[in-house]
C-alpha cells in the first residue's frame, strides 16, 4: 500500500453552521438563514511548533481565519443576523475593535440590512477596516476605545430602533459555541485542553458552553480545561478590575472592560483552567513562530493563547501525551502593518539582474 492512504473524503458543500448545528441553536425551520457557509474550519495539527517550544504533546490549532470575512465572528454573525431578520429588524449595531464589525457589515450585506459600526479611531488594523468600508457600513470612528464604543452601543440598543449583535446578544454565543462542536467531531473527543485569546470574553464563554452541551448529549467524552489568555497592557480579568485606558499591539483583545467576565471567570474555575496575561514582546515572538515553524499566519491576538502555552510549557503544567487545541480567531492578513513590523525583516531590494539576485543569496 502506498504511503499517502487514500482517503474517502470528498469535498461537500457544507451549509454553514446554522444548517449543520441547527438541533443545537434556537432556529426553527421559519428562521430565515443567513450564510455566508461559515464554519467547517481546519483543525491543523502543528508538531513543528511543539518541537520548537520542547512540548511533548499533540497541538491542533482551529484555524478560525478561514471563515467567510477571515475571522471565528462569521459563527455568531450568521445566528445574530438570521435572527434579527426573523424579527423583522432593519438595522444592526455594533461596536467592535475590528472583526465583529466586519463580519457584522458583511451579514448584514447579505441580508439586505442597514449596517452601523462603531470603532475605536485609529486602533483598527487596516484589513478590518477595508472590509466594513468595503461592505458599505455605515462606518463611525470614536475618539475612545472599545469600551466607550460598546457603552454607546447599549444605549442605542435601549431605543429599539436598532438590533444589538455584540456578543452582549446572547446569540452571538450561541453561534460561536459551533466551533467547540467541531473540535470534537473532528478529534472524535473532546482535547484535554483548551487555549484562546480573551477579549470582551465571548468566546471563552462560547466554547465552554459549547463542549458542556456536547457532553451532555455524548457527543464528547470528557471536558477540556480552559486557558484564555489576555494582553498584558489589556488585562482586566487577571488584573481584577477595569483598565480605564487598555494597550496592546495585538487591538483585537485591546478591552479594558469586558461584557461577559464573570463567564469567563467561570469558564476558568469550572474547567479548572486558568486566565492569564502575556506580554506584547511575547505576543509577537509567538506570532512569528507560529508562521515559520508550521505555515499558520494569524493576527496578533491568536499569539496570546500561543504565548500562554509556551510559558505553560516553560512551567511543567502540561501533562505529556496532552490533547491540546487552540483557536486561532482571525487570519494574518487583517493586520498586515503588525505583521510587517511582527517579521523583523524588509524585502531585499536589488538590481533587476540574476547576478545581483544570486549575490544577495548567497550563491
Ligand atoms: N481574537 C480576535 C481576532 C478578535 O477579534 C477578538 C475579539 C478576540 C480574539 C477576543 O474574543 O471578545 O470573544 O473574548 N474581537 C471583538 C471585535 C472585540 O470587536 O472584533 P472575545
Amino acid at each position: 500500500m502506498s504511503a499517502l492512504e487514500t482517503t474517502t473524503c470528498k469535498a461537500t458543500r457544507w451549509p454553514g453552521v446554522i444548517r449543520a448545528y441547527a438541533t443545537h441553536l434556537p432556529v426553527t425551520a421559519e428562521t430565515p438563514v443567513v450564510t455566508l457557509h461559515e464554519g467547517n474550519t481546519p483543525l491543523i495539527r502543528v508538531d513543528n511548533f511543539v518541537r520548537a517550544i520542547e512540548g511533548d504533546f499533540e497541538l491542533y490549532l482551529k484555524y478560525e481565519g478561514l471563515n467567510p470575512t477571515g475571522s471565528f465572528k462569521d459563527r455568531g454573525m450568521t445566528l445574530a443576523v438570521s435572527k434579527a431578520k426573523e424579527r423583522g429588524a432593519s438595522a444592526v449595531i455594533c461596536a467592535s475593535t475590528g472583526n465583529t464589525s466586519a463580519s457584522a457589515a458583511a451579514y448584514a450585506s447579505r441580508a439586505g440590512m442597514k449596517c452601523v459600526v462603531i470603532l475605536p479611531n485609529g486602533k483598527i488594523a487596516m484589513g478590518k477596516l477595508a472590509q466594513a468600508l468595503m461592505y458599505g457600513a455605515t462606518t463611525i470612528a470614536i475618539e475612545g476605545n472599545f469600551d466607550d464604543a460598546l457603552r454607546i452601543v447599549r444605549e442605542l440598543g435601549e431605543t429599539g430602533k436598532v438590533e444589538v449583535v455584540n456578543s452582549i446578544n446572547p446569540v452571538r454565543i450561541e453561534g460561536q459555541k459551533t466551533a467547540a462542536f467541531e473540535i470534537c467531531d473532528v478529534l472524535g473527543r473532546a482535547p484535554d485542553f483548551h487555549f484562546l485569546p480573551v477579549g470582551n470574553a465571548g468566546n471563552i464563554t462560547a466554547y465552554w458552553k459549547g463542549f458542556r452541551e456536547y457532553q451532555a448529549v455524548g457527543k464528547a467524552d470528557r471536558l477540556p480545561r480552559m486557558f484564555g489568555y489576555q494582553a498584558a497592557g489589556a488585562a482586566p480579568i487577571v488584573d481584577g478590575h477595569p483598565i480605564a485606558d487598555p494597550q496592546t499591539i495585538a487591538t483585537a483583545i485591546r478591552i479594558g472592560n469586558p461584557a461577559s467576565w464573570q463567564s469567563a471567570l467561570a469558564a476558568a474555575a469550572e474547567s479548572q483552567g486558568h486566565i492569564g496575561k502575556v506580554t506584547d514582546e511575547e505576543i509577537l515572538h509567538a506570532h512569528r513562530l507560529i508562521a515559520r515553524s508550521d505555515g499558520v499566519f494569524v493576527e496578533p491576538a491568536c499569539a496570546a493563547p500561543l504565548a500562554g502555552l509556551i510559558r505553560c510549557v516553560r512551567d511543567r503544567l502540561i501533562p505529556k501525551g496532552s490533547v491540546i487545541t487552540a483557536t486561532m480567531t482571525g487570519h494574518g492578513l487583517k493586520d498586515p502593518d503588525t505583521a510587517i513590523q511582527s517579521a523583523g525583516v524588509q524585502p531585499l531590494v536589488v538590481r533587476p539582474n540574476t547576478a545581483a539576485v544570486m549575490e544577495v543569496i548567497g550563491l
